[in-house]
């Protein structure tokens, strides 16, 4: 039995913002969020999360991220549901730990201990070190690392078996210490019982004056060390140049996934793409598109140059250019853009065009449905074989509320049609260009709905009269 915490009670002091640091975005989903959905698939017993600064806010934001991962059905599905654990003074990783005796009071598995801070770790990574843990029965098993720059984390030593001597904090190293570049990752597995024992032995004799955790493995033995292979899953976020060089890390993963699936990527950093995006074979991504969250493209679609896809499921052979998607489901071989914003839920059928500066909101179309150009269609359902001229509008809101349109299939508008709602058109209903149409049109009719027009003959000329004789009283001049 596992039981996983992790700890996000810390400020982040060098984040330099009001947001704690473990609810700062990584490409869609929080720091926090991705350590926990890390150690998803290890299926532990009990999720237990230390918060402290902010407390509220943190807890708030992971419950709510639970509800959406379940909604999307993506969620491993016997997780136990989240503990949060309140550490109300900071005083240190260990004193963090000892916040959760009481809770995991007569618990017999083991614990593993994760940092809040640690997005990129693989959930591989975690199961290996657990198998090691168990294998050698081990009361602390230890996730260390080589790299290049160990500055700011604690130094690692060890006998040739992997054997745990002892752990210094970066702070308390003396200088040939800080030569070593093996680290502590922050990612523990611990017997429980036996951290229990020597939690309350802790003392905060230290640089800092904190309860170590470290200082509890080196309480313990046998103590193991197990490296990392890619050491640049344990890297730490404590300040924006190092979030913004995770970000760079999982953009690089998520790339060569793609690739490796069949996406092409056309200058590939130029181009974002979410870990949660799902794309299918001859996807094409053109520069400066960038692809977020629960979105979905299937094969043969071209996105981009310089599109925005968000929370979207795109069929086979949509092409978007230039444009921005979001909340809407677009059916296959549709064409959007170039320069279409569709703001969901909007969902439009097959074989459908949406063109030049046309806006969708909250919006329906039906198959093979053209609106080419320059409109706006809020609230609106449309059928089959629809064209919508240029400069259409829906007229969807009265100041106070938003109403419907409807309009049936096969019919057209002409330009510059404005459709003030509540409005229902049939099908095959023609409304003449210019019109402002107030009234529902029944099917198979033509609606002009604007003024006749008048056409006063020698009206130039008349004026042109005027002109003349009031140069000939002396006039020209006092009304120019
Ligand atoms: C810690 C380790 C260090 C390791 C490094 C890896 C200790 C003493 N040191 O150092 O050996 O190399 O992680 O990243 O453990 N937190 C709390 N409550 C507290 C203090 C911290 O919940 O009272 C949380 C923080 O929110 C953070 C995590 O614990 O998520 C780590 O704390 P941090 O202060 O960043 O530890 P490091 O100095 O990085
Ligand atoms: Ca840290």
């Amino acid at each position: 039995m596992v039981a996983v915490t992790i700890l996000a009670a810390g400020r982040g002091t060098r984040m330099k913002s009001t947001l704690p640091k473990v609810l700062h975005s990584l490409g869609g989903r929080s720091l926090v969020e991705r350590v926990l959905h890390s150690c998803s698939p290890i299926s532990p017993s009990r999720r237990l999360v230390v918060v402290g600064y902010q407390a509220e806010q943190v807890k708030a934001a992971l419950l709510e991220a639970e509800i959406m991962s379940q909604k999307q059905g993506e969620e491993f599905p016997l997780l136990p549901p989240l503990e949060f654990v309140e550490q109300t003074e900071q005083r240190g990783t260990g004193h963090a730990i000892q916040q959760l005796l009481p809770y995991l009071d007569g618990f017999t598995g083991d614990l593993l201990v994760l940092n809040g801070d640690v997005p990129l770790l693989r959930p591989q990574t975690l199961k290996h070190l657990l198998k090691i843990h168990q294998e050698h029965q081990n009361a602390v098993t230890l996730l260390t690392a080589q790299v290049p720059n160990a500055q700011g984390y604690g130094r690692v030593f060890c006998n040739s078996d992997n054997i745990i001597n002892q752990i210094v904090e970066d702070r308390d190293c003396t200088a040939a210490q800080k030569q070593n570049r093996r680290i502590n990752a922050g990612i523990y597995c611990f017997r429980w019982a036996d951290l229990a024992q020597v939690l309350p032995q802790l003392q905060a004799n230290n640089n800092q004056q904190e309860y170590y955790l470290t200082d509890a493995v080196n309480l313990l033995e046998p103590v193991m060390a197990v490296d990392v292979e890619d050491h640049q899953e344990i890297l730490g976020v404590n300040d924006r140049q190092q979030l913004a060089t995770v970000y760079e890390i999982l953009q690089h993963r998520v790339k060569e996934e793609c690739m490796v699936l069949g996406v092409t990527l056309v200058d590939p950093a130029s181009i974002t793409i979410d870990d949660t995006v799902q794309l299918q074979p001859d996807v094409i991504i053109e520069p400066q598109t960038h692809l977020r969250g629960n979105t979905v493209i299937q094969s043969g679609s071209r996105i981009g140059p310089g599109s925005l896809i968000e929370n979207s499921h795109l069929g086979e052979n949509v092409t978007v250019l230039y444009s921005v998607v979001k909340n809407s489901i677009v059916k296959a071989e549709t064409q959007i853009g170039p320069y279409a914003h569709l703001r969901g839920p909007v969902q439009v059928g097959t074989g459908c065009r949406v063109g030049n500066f046309v806006e969708l909101k909250n919006t329906t179309l039906g198959d093979k449905t053209n609106v080419g150009h320059l409109s706006y269609l809020g609230d609106a359902t449309l059928g089959d074989h629809v064209n919508i001229g240029a400069g259409t509008i829906t007229a969807n809101y009265d100041g106070v509320n938003k109403h419907p349109t409807q309009i049936g299939d096969r019919t057209k508008t002409g330009s510059n049609s404005v459709l003030v709602a509540p409005l229902v058109l049939g099908a095959d209903v023609n409304v003449a260009a210019g019109s402002v149409v107030t009234e529902d049109v029944p099917n198979d009719c033509l609606v002009i709905a604007r003024a006749r027009q008048v056409v006063k003959p020698g009206w130039r000329l008349k004026s042109l009269k005027r002109t003349a004789q009031d140069a000939e009283t002396g006039l020209k001049g006092s009304h120019e």
